[in-house]
């Protein structure tokens, strides 16, 4: 056949991938042909309006370098993350929920043990935190040895990654023989997501707010466990509720509580007062599950 109309396109375009030889790319590349025509047919898209669409692809892609990924930003706010997560990273009961991993995940943080100053070289002060807690099976068993990679924004809701510079307010902190780990830092703050490209352009056409409720980001791992990729929030975040990528889950909101205990603050070479929170992680059996990716912009442009 050579004559196509809004009628049998679809299937022709499908018929062509018959000589594919992956049955899963083909499967995604027959969907997403799909899809995309019943878009267009739905809302009778107009050449003006796809070459709009073009245009914005191509500066989302023009946006992107080792560091800055603006196509993971485009598919966290239109919730495609999240729901990628929900579809592979089903909760074992009583395991810690995962969430999105962003776009500001580096590798080759600097590794620490128990008790980290994540606050070292930090350019930019913020509340003091004492962050501890234990990494823990679903049947509570301490996990030793386990690893908690650990960012987050600086206090002015920029990472490190954003700006030139060293790495700051990241590491790989190692719990000890008893599962229990411990690390300085600074209260997250509710922060923008960036709003200096395409996405942010498309944030502010549909009216919605690009803020991120405050939280660190961390993956735990240790060995015979799934890691799993999370966030703990902040208790009382105006943002909690409209999170601009949708990756609040109830269980993973924390308490940073005031400690006002000169002896304590000394004991942990803390300021006095300081904050505190305790948060323990919790790893489901690996069972054979394959590993989320850790993907860092470097990675998409290799
Ligand atoms: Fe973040």
């Amino acid at each position: 056949m050579r004559q196509f109309s809004e009628e049998n396109l679809t299937e022709a375009v499908v018929a062509r991938l018959k000589d594919m030889k992956n049955p899963r790319f083909k499967q995604i590349m027959a969907s997403a042909i799909k899809h995309l025509h019943a878009f267009a047919r739905e809302v009778e898209l107009t050449e003006e309006e796809w070459f709009e669409g073009i245009k914005f692809l191509t500066a989302v892609g023009q946006k992107c370098d080792d560091k800055r990924q603006e196509f993971i930003l485009l598919s966290d706010i239109l919730g495609l993350s999240m729901m990628i997560v929900a579809l592979n990273h089903k909760t074992v009961p009583g395991a810690t929920e995962a969430t999105v991993l962003g776009p500001f995940f580096a590798h080759g943080a600097k590794e620490y043990g128990h008790g980290a100053d994540l606050r070292e070289g930090a350019t930019l002060k913020g509340e003091d935190v004492y962050v501890s807690g234990r990494v823990l099976s679903l049947d509570g068993k301490p996990l030793a040895n386990a690893v908690l990679d650990i960012w987050q924004a600086k206090a002015d809701g920029i990472y490190d990654v954003q700006t030139e510079g060293e790495f700051e307010l990241r590491g790989r902190v190692k719990a000890n023989a008893k599962g229990e780990y411990a690390f300085k830092s600074y209260k997250p703050k509710f922060y923008s997501v960036p709003v200096d490209g395409p996405v942010g352009d498309l944030i502010r056409a549909t009216g919605n707010h690009h803020m991120r409720p405050a939280h660190m980001h961390a993956i735990v791992s240790a060995p015979g466990y799934q890691p799993v990729i999370t966030h703990v929030f902040v208790e009382g975040d105006p943002y909690l509720d409209g999170d601009a990528v949708f990756a609040v889950k109830d269980s993973l909101i924390g308490r940073y509580t005031k400690v006002n205990d000169a002896a304590e603050a000394g004991k942990l070479g803390m300021p006095d007062p300081f904050l505190k929170l305790e948060w323990d992680f919790r790893l489901a059996p690996d069972a054979g599950v394959k590993a989320r990716k850790v993907i860092a912009p470097s990675d998409a442009v290799a």
